[in-house]
């Protein structure tokens, strides 16, 4: 009896000192995201994961979820008509296993980053379809049970009008009928995986975001074998989660879909403050609060994690810093809010 209370006390005081030494925001952002039952993840880029020690360290400490940044995109993975190259994507799917992530596939139809071969291919329409089922057909099956969920389509929709994409390649080639064919032939490849369409300011109420609820119910009502919606939230500093963005949410998930943040970044005009610092942890912690509220939001990815490895600079002037690490590996004000909004999630005894 007395060796019992004796084992009892020092189990708690253990626990206790434990506590004190390791409190729950200590805690990296994959563990507290498994005990909610939450997927946090980042894409990641193929360079520094091969050629950075600590860049790799960073995600399998950080993440339970992977996307390849370009790897898996068109121009990399079939750089001729008939050859493919799955060097870099084999790697990244071994090192999810090796470290028990989860796999984003992204993506299978995109207007960007198509290899030339095939723009200036000069291909009828019945060989371009053929060209595309051969595509999806092969990526999908030799990832077959090891992609939770594919970015099917990607950016269909026009920005200003909300009506499908017409600078694009494969609307051009093939009209809108690409949509349904994709999601079908990658279905029949994968039954297990999730097969979404992803896109960028679709997330509150606009005339892009009503194009995209227009086609994905359209979708549904033929029985096309769509299950999730990717807001990538690609944001500027500034961005709040508003009633509209849960009105969106509703009305997409009562479509049955599920949805995930799937390309996050926060984007600050340069030089920053420390106020600005603030605002865009505010923005991060936002999101985070949101998906974790609802059961439909399944994911929380970023596009990348450090702010040395960021297409934000490239494509916009005197802005950048816009993810969760600076470029120096430490930690910015909105990884703490990542943090708090998971631990606080598990406290209120969140509804997942
Ligand atoms: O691979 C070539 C390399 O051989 C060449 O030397 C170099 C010279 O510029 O270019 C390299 O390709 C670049 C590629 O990234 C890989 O680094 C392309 O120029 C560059 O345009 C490409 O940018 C990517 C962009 O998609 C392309 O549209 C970004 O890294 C990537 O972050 C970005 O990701 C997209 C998502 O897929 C979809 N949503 C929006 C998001 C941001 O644009």
């Amino acid at each position: 009896m007395r060796g019992n209370k004796l084992i009892f006390g020092s189990i708690l005081i253990f626990a206790l000192l434990n506590a004190a030494i390791c409190p729950a925001q200590s805690k990296p952002l994959r563990a507290l995201a498994e005990k909610r039952g939450v997927y946090i993840g980042t894409a990641v880029a193929m360079k520094p994961l091969k050629n950075e020690p600590v860049y790799r360290k960073t995600i399998e400490r950080e993440f339970n979820i992977i996307v390849a940044e370009n790897a898996f995109k068109w121009s990399s993975v079939r750089p001729a008509k008939d050859k493919f190259y799955f060097k870099d994507t084999d790697r990244l799917v071994k090192f999810a296993e090796t470290n028990k992530m989860k796999l984003r596939g992204h993506t299978l139809v995109w207007h960007r980053q198509i290899p030339k071969w095939l723009i200036e291919g000069n291909f009828t329409r019945d060989e371009t379809i053929k060209i595309l089922k051969e595509h999806i057909k092969t990526i999908v099956r030799r990832y077959k049970g090891k992609i939770l969920a594919w970015d099917v389509v990607n950016e269909a929709i026009d920005d200003q009008t909300g009506k499908f994409r017409i600078d694009s390649f494969w609307y051009q080639k093939l009209g809108s009928d690409y949509i349904k064919l994709a999601f079908e032939w990658a279905r029949e490849a994968d039954p297990t995986a999730k097969l979404y369409y992803n896109d960028y300011s679709v997330e509150g109420l606009n005339a892009k975001s009503e194009g995209v609820y227009n086609l994905l119910q359209e979708l549904k009502k033929q029985k096309v074998p769509i299950d999730g919606i990717g807001w990538q939230m690609h944001v500027e500093n500034g961005f709040r989660i508003e009633p509209q963005h849960r009105i969106n949410a509703g009305r997409l998930t009562d479509l049955n879909l599920e949805l995930s943040i799937t390309e996050m970044d926060v984007r600050l005009k340069l030089p920053a403050a420390s106020e600005d610092l603030q605002k865009q942890a505010a923005a991060y912690r936002d999101v985070a609060d949101f998906c974790l509220a609802q059961t439909a939001c399944k994911a929380l990815l970023i596009w990348g994690f450090t702010d040395k490895y960021s297409w934000i600079p490239k494509e916009f002037k005197n802005t950048g810093g816009a993810l969760i690490f600076n470029e120096f590996y430490k930690t910015k004000p909105a990884y703490a809010a990542l943090q708090e909004s998971f631990v606080k999630a598990g406290q209120t005894g969140d509804n997942r």
